[in-house]
């Protein structure tokens, strides 16, 4: 097969992933600080190896505040809602935000009264950050905004946005769903307040492990409550980071696999244009010279993740989705990806769209397939 669907979950991942999985499983087993014997010890120092290889790496000065959660959505409900809110607080987000931000903001307006602006992108970047900047009040809380559109690949000019949350003193929480692992980030220097991504996508790590960091001394209320192994004589949560935030045996299999993804990480985080962004810019040019292929997003020579959004004639994304599928054994997604105000944006919430998204073991040869395929699929709808 060939999966040009790494945008929703990648595969393979590197071996070192699973190989330390099946170690956690077999080999330690037992509960992560919830004993003092060797092998929670063990499993103890896996978890806390993880957070400081994260910490050095994103950019999170405190490798306590770098926290794991079930996936990034969690990471992000985390992060929004363990904030104080109030009625008529406000919070700037913009229109390409996946459902795992859009709908915890839409729930504290139900909850609390939030008002939420949700920014268009604009043709050009200093419109975007114009219309970011004009929408902060005094009530402005919160900026929470994805590093790139999993629709388009569109990457966000975060560094310019953190600079003016920061001269308003406003938090800016970032989705780096679908930049972790293709693009150099670190929170301190980039501005970032906090940051949430899952560990299986870009980064190759396994399903099942999601991580938020937190940079600086914003305060954070948990969600959840409840056993930490530590401090259990007192019936509140203790205070201090990260047992504030993480309630329960945490997954440490999926923290060994991640644990191994970031080592794998760590190796070609120097690369300045990765090679799936490389393959990115072959296929879309591709697909570009296909007549009867629309193509959405940045234009070529913009930074974009390795994302290609595009649709066959009129045809509905699905069914393209379904004959490569079929007949060509090709994976990639259709629909609206979670995120229907994009579609919204691009005037293709009936169609959706077609999204074919490249990893690290993607080759130009399955490239070079899947135009072919592509191309007879709209020289044969346009024979009907
Ligand atoms: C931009 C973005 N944010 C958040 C998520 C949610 O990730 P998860 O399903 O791992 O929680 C995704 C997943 O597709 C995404 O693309």
């Amino acid at each position: 097969m060939i999966y040009f669907d790494q945008a929703a979950s990648s595969h393979p991942k590197p071996p070192e992933v699973g190989e330390a999985m099946i170690h956690a499983l077999n080999e330690m087993g037992a509960n992560p600080g919830r004993g003092d014997h060797r092998l929670a010890k063990e499993a103890a120092d896996i978890i806390s190896e993880t957070r400081k290889i994260a910490s050095r790496l994103f950019g999170c000065s405190d490798p306590k505040k770098v926290l794991f959660y079930q996936n990034a959505t969690a990471a992000l409900n985390q992060a929004i809602k363990g904030m104080p809110w109030v009625n008529g607080n406000h919070v700037i987000a913009t229109t390409f935000e996946h459902n795992s931000i859009r709908r915890p903001l839409e729930s504290l307006k139900k909850q609390y009264g939030v008002d939420v602006t949700y920014v268009p992108w604009y043709d050009h970047e200093d419109d975007f950050i114009e219309h970011v900047k004009q929408a902060i009040t005094h009530d402005t809380k919160l900026i929470a905004m994805t590093h790139a559109s999993n629709v388009t690949g569109a990457v966000m000019p975060i560094e310019r946005i953190a600079s003016a949350a920061r001269q308003h003193q406003i938090p800016l929480l970032v989705d780096a769903s679908q930049t972790a692992g293709h693009k150099h980030l670190h929170m301190k220097n980039m501005g970032i307040n906090m940051m949430a991504f899952p560990g299986h996508k870009g980064l190759l790590g396994p399903q099942g492990i999601g991580m938020l960091m937190v940079e600086g001394d914003l305060d954070l209320q948990p969600l959840n409550h409840g056993g930490t192994g530590s401090f259990s004589e007192d019936p509140d949560q203790p205070s201090h980071w990260p047992e504030k935030l993480e309630s329960g045996t945490l997954n440490t299999p999926g923290i060994a696999g991640l644990h191994a993804a970031l080592k794998f990480y760590e190796t070609r985080n120097h690369e300045n244009v990765p090679r799936e962004t490389l393959l990115t810019q072959t296929l879309f040019k591709g697909l570009k010279k296909i007549e009867g292929v629309t193509c959405y997003g940045p234009d070529e020579h913009v930074e974009q993740m390795p994302i290609v959004a595009f649709n066959v004639l009129d045809i509905p994304s699905q069914e393209i989705a379904m004959v490569l599928d079929s007949h060509y054994d090709i994976a990639v997604r259709a629909g609206l990806h979670c995120s229907p105000l994009t579609h919204e944006t691009l005037g293709t919430t009936e169609q959706g769209i077609v999204r074919a998204s490249l990893g690290r073991y993607n080759t130009e040869d399955e490239v070079e397939q899947f135009l072919q395929a592509i191309k007879e699929i709209t020289e044969s709808y346009n024979l009907l």
